[in-house]
């Protein structure tokens, strides 16, 4: 099968990862047959320098031909002070709008091997996580306005947060779908108690259910899931919740896995050419020092190729080979475990060693 590949490469360690990516699909592609096409897009910092724009038309119409889009990371401080509409990360929530991606899939999935690099206590890890956390990503207060003006001799800044009802419960069926698929537990996270989104958020949510009636909904407020997810993260199937919410509550939940390095991410919309990505930015302190971990990028590839190229065989291919690595005791910096007799069982490698790897391992 032929695949067209938009490929972000973006700013900061985001070329090293997305280049192991990019190794492993064409391992994929000559075991199995496949051809895969790569057309470079540039969005973020090095599209504002290249272009005077994060994200230009060209460049996003490059996106929308693709059959899907590979992305590694944007920002950095060189753009710090550019103004709000013209940072890097402006061009990725333009792409996200623009593919209409609404349904970002995060999981928090603990993987055996890395189990002592999580912060929590043993006794909290041992009874499992393994949950998603299904983001709305095109709405909330991200898209809403942001203005800063003088007022009475000082700044004021605002941000406005607006969902409506057909947005909620096309997010609300995306967080059913997936319980469904999986341990049929749906938690519906706002803030209720405080913001009329939220309000609309528990009631669109609770509608809905009335049609997934073997999925149990519960709801939390997000203050009191932040506090959960570190104190009982198996209690959490599924997760759904808005933009923002989203967004600090999946570094919490990567956190507790071990590395925000290892958590892929998929974004879809109407159709099936989706956004893959990493959750973790671009770590400009470690760029270009070939140390960055791979792995987040490689399995957001590896989630490609299941949810929207329907490659099941392939997709479990490559997250096989991720385990067997893990299990040789290969290790990024990031998670290399703190104990001295585990760090004895583990060899410490570089981005592109650990990409290579992954590769050979596919093959055998
Ligand atoms: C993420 C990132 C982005 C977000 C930034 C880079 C705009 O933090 O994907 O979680 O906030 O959505
Ligand atoms: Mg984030």
């Amino acid at each position: 099968m032929q695949k067209n590949i938009a490929v972000i490469r973006g700013d900061g360690i985001g070329p090293e990862i997305v280049e192991q990516a990019l190794k492993v699909l064409d391992k994929i592609a000559e075991m199995y047959g496949h051809t895969f096409v790569y057309d470079d897009v540039d969005m973020g910092g090095c599209a504002i320098d290249k272009w005077g724009d994060p994200l230009p038309q060209v460049m996003l119409d490059k996106c929308l031909a693709s059959d899907s889009v590979l992305m590694g990371s944007v920002g950095g401080p060189k753009w710090d002070g550019v103004p709000g509409p013209m940072r890097p990360e402006k061009g990725l929530l333009r792409l996200r709008a623009g593919m209409g991606v609404y349904s970002n899939n995060r999981p928090a999935k603990i993987w055996p091997q890395l189990a002592s690099a999580s912060p929590l206590r043993p006794s909290i890890v041992e009874k499992g996580i393994d949950f998603i956390i299904v983001r709305e990503l095109i709405g909330g207060v991200y898209f809403g306005k942001h203005e800063t003006e003088e007022q009475d001799g000082q700044l004021l800044a605002t941000d406005t947060m607006s969902y409506s009802e057909s947005e909620i419960e096309r997010i609300g069926r995306i967080g059913f779908e997936t319980a469904r698929k999986r341990g049929k537990k749906l938690c519906s996270v706002e803030k209720s108690n405080v913001l009329d989104c939220s309000r609309l958020w528990k009631k669109v949510m609770h509608r809905l259910a009335a049609e997934y009636p073997d999925v149990e909904l519960s709801d939390m407020l997000v203050d009191n899931c932040a506090m959960q997810i570190v104190k009982n993260p198996a209690q959490f199937d599924v997760i759904v919740t808005e933009n923002m919410f989203g967004d600090i509550l999946s570094d919490e939940a990567s956190m507790i896995t071990g590395s925000i390095g290892m958590i892929p991410s998929s974004s879809l919309g109407a159709t099936t050419c989706g956004l893959y990505e990493p959750i973790h930015g671009s770590a400009p302190d470690i760029a270009g020092m070939d140390i960055a971990n791979p792995i987040g990028t490689i399995l957001s590839a590896a989630m490609m190729l299941r949810y929207s190229f329907d490659m099941a065989e392939e997709a479990d291919a490559i997250e096989r080979a991720v385990s067997a690595v893990l299990d040789a005791g290969w290790r990024t910096g990031d998670i290399m475990p703190s104990d001295a007799e585990e760090v004895a069982a583990c060899r410490k490698v570089g981005c592109s060693r650990m990409g290579e790897l992954i590769i050979e391992q596919i093959a055998k």
